[in-house]
């Protein structure tokens, strides 16, 4: 599966790139909500998410890379994420928080930062829906794809397989053409891809190529 990122999207013009993606091939939107805090840099919020949501014919798959996300969880919720993944680092009840999105009638998703080790994941992995591994540090589009990524994806697909967990394995950062046959092959279901759609002359054939890349 392919989440274009909207992070790289002219956002002078969202209604024309959301259209795009509902076109596309694509399965996912993907929405990155940035505090300040818990990433050096900003973005957008709930009144970004609702618009979107309702041009949306894709499922909105939310990554919050924020501080305390538990305080925010049913207000995604409401603005129409059907995916909410929090990060591991930036939260300290993070069973209660995932069993929290799932009462909400989300899937659970945990994001895990390059340091991040994958055995960290051992006794949440059955009670998530997904998990985001971060092939970038989170905070900016644009970034070089980190190659030790791959390892990581690895270890988590048998980490996967050995608890019988049913969790979706996504990668976010510097995906592109080049690299996505390969991050596929090492185990991901879905890839994230900004600038490498966004950027690219025509997004509806980038999209294409990331969904069929061997
Ligand atoms: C980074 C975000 C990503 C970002 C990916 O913090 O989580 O979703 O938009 O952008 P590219 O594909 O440009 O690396
Ligand atoms: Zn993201």
């Amino acid at each position: 599966m392919v989440a274009p990122s909207l992070l790289a999207a002219d956002f002078g013009h969202l209604e024309r790139e959301i259209e795009m993606i509902n076109k596309s091939e694509a399965d996912w939107i993907h929405l990155d909500i940035m505090d300040g805090v818990f990433v050096p840099n900003l973005s957008i919020g709930t009144p970004v998410v609702e618009a979107v949501s309702k041009i949306s014919t894709k499922e909105l798959d939310v990554h919050l890379m924020i501080t305390k996300p538990e305080q925010y969880l049913e207000r995604f919720r409401n603005a129409g994420a059907d995916i909410l993944t929090v990060h591991f680092e930036a939260s300290i009840h993070l069973h209660r928080t995932v069993e929290e999105i799932r009462n909400l009638g989300m899937k659970a998703g945990v994001a895990i930062n390059p340091h991040t080790a994958v055995s960290e994941l051992e006794e949440i992995i059955s009670y998530v829906d997904l998990v985001l591994i971060m092939s970038v540090n989170p905070g900016f589009g644009g970034q070089k794809f980190i190659p030790t990524s791959p390892d990581k994806i690895r270890k988590l697909r048998n980490l996967i397989n050995d608890t019988n967990s049913n969790a979706l394995i996504e990668v976010d950062g510097g995906i592109d053409e080049t690299n996505a046959g390969m991050i596929f092959e090492a185990g991901a279901n879905v890839l994230v891809a900004g600038t490498s759609v966004f950027r690219s002359g025509d997004p509806v054939k980038a999209i294409h190529e990331l969904k069929t890349a061997k």
